[in-house]
């Protein structure tokens, strides 16, 4: 069987780039993958290297023979200003794929329009996206709004909230609407950029079959954790208390949270769908997304795994 090429992972060690790493094995390609503490565990049969995107001279050699590289990196939670260091980062990433002579990235990003409206953090994701599109090489930027799956950030902090059933936050947030993708879709959509060389150099939008509300979308969470109802939202809304709040009770850093808070009241929509024809399979409905994430949740705590083990 011919050998396919070398794929590289930044991020591997995250909510996404854990279910890519396996995914990718199992198609039969060769990873690499990059982690600054090499603690956390990754299938057996990945190659682990030990770098930091920050420090430039950690990435010496770690991309050679690579064919092509996820960007699955963000620096929001880290000490110090996340923006300035997302755009260190992906320079220190983006000269050492060039002197390497990698072909192509793939690089997950968020959705979101205009530079004026947007916060902080679709506004770094984008300027990330903007380093990456001016390289030689050939970057796929996929740009996805909430990802649902198990130990992902939003969807932790919606959980959350819905569990808590305390308060919604301004009625702003409950008009947004937005377009959650399940996690199992997004790796479908980030292996199929690897398989199919017209998504190269090209730029998506990802999202679900569904477009909702967040005030919906809660409401399907919470029918489907068997919550009654929903409180009424709150006619004041401080995203530093609430992502403290949010940082003691799950896993989502608070500097993580109050990043993604800050954007809620945006609409999260794709506004193009050329992905659909290039990448055709049949999208999973929120609703079963939700679902499954519950389940895995519920069989991690059965099995007492934290979600670093999951
Ligand atoms: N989660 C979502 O709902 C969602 C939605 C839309 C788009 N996205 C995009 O998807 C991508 C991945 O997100 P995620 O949710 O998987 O994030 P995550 O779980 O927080 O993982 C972030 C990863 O980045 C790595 N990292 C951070 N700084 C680094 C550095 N200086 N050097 C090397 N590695 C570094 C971390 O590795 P360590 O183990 O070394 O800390 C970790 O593996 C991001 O670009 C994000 O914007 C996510």
């Amino acid at each position: 069987m011919e050998e396919k090429a070398k794929v590289f992972v930044a991020g591997a060690t995250g909510f996404i780039g854990r279910r890519l790493v396996p995914a990718l094995l199992e198609r039969g390609f060769p990873v690499r993958c990059l982690s600054r503490r090499m603690t956390r565990a990754l299938p057996e049969g990945t190659e682990i290297l030990k770098g930091d995107l920050l420090q430039a001279q950690t990435l010496d050699g770690v991309l050679a023979d690579v064919d092509t590289a996820y960007y699955l990196v963000h620096s929001m939670g880290e000490k110090g200003r996340f923006a300035e260091k997302e755009r260190i980062s992906a320079q220190n990433f983006a000269a050492a794929a060039q002197q390497a002579g990698v072909r192509r990235v793939i690089y997950l990003s968020g959705l979101g329009e205009g530079e004026e409206t947007l916060s902080a953090h679709l506004s770094s994701r984008s300027k990330v996206a903007d380093i990456l599109q001016a390289a030689p090489f050939k970057t796929t930027t996929l740009r996805s709004g909430v990802i649902l799956g198990e130990g992902g950030t939003s969807y932790e902090i919606i959980r959350f909230l819905v569990r808590t059933s305390i308060v919604l936050p301004t009625k702003d947030w409950l008009h947004a609407r937005c377009q959650p993708l399940a996690v199992d879709d997004a790796i479908h959509y980030l292996v199929g950029c690897l398989e199919n060389e017209q998504t190269a150099g090209r730029t998506f939008d990802i999202g679900g079959p569904e477009i909702m509300t967040y005030y919906d979308l809660m409401e399907t969470f919470a029918d489907e954790m068997k919550i009654p109802h929903l409180n009424a939202p709150v006619p004041f809304f401080m995203p530093k208390v609430l992502a403290g709040w949010i940082a003691m009770m799950t896993p989502v850093n608070a500097g993580v949270a109050r990043a993604l808070l800050e954007g809620v009241h945006l609409d999260v929509l794709c506004r193009d769908d050329s992905i659909r024809e290039l990448l055709p399979f049949e999208l999973t409905p929120c609703r079963e997304a939700i679902r499954k994430a519950l389940a895995e949740r519920a069989a991690r705590l059965k099995a007492g795994r934290s979600f670093s083990e999951a």
